[in-house]
């Protein structure tokens, strides 16, 4: 069993025991699978106001799904399409505070109002993103972008 003691409190306090979380449950864990799963899993459980946290997996340039809480969802996204298709494409993440507004955003729930996507990179290769919805418009911030993108930092080399 894991027990983290996450305090939610402060933001950036949040991020920094994320990290820390992430880095304890990947570090000795080879398996690109297991440390998705168990990410997709500490994300969902601390980060508030989500509707579905996980990946998508770079297969042959097209996004398909990986590990993930939320309901189910869109199998295989090109590259270039939606919010996902876009982080994959330009290697950039992308915050988008109103989804309905984002041109072909692809709506996997319903409840979608907001999303951020973070590029996953290793050694110069895609090797897919991490998404976050929220029902909520405006739900992230240029700190959960940080804090997400730190995370993504310590992962990439580990689900390579
Ligand atoms: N909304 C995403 C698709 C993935 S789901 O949100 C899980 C997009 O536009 O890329």
């Amino acid at each position: 069993m894991y027990q983290f003691d996450i305090t939610t409190a402060d933001k950036a306090e949040l991020y920094r025991n994320l990290l820390s979380a992430l880095d304890a449950l990947t570090a000795d864990e080879p398996d690109a699978i297991a440390n998705m799963a168990n990410v997709a899993a500490l994300v969902w459980e601390y980060l508030p106001d989500l509707n579905w946290a996980g990946f998508y997996r770079n297969v042959g340039d097209e996004l398909v799904l990986g590990p993930f809480q939320g309901k189910a969802a869109c199998i295989r996204i090109p590259f270039g399409k939606g919010v996902c298709g876009a982080a994959a494409t330009t290697r950039e993440t992308q915050r988008v505070d109103d989804v309905h507004a984002f041109p072909g955003h692809i709506a996997c729930d319903a409840a979608s109002r907001s999303e951020l996507v973070v590029p996953i990179v290793h050694d110069g290769r895609l090797v897919g993103v991490l998404d976050l919805d929220s029902p909520s418009p405006g739900r992230f911030d240029a700190d959960d972008q940080a804090g997400c993108e730190a995370l993504v930092a310590r992962l990439a080399a580990r689900i390579a």
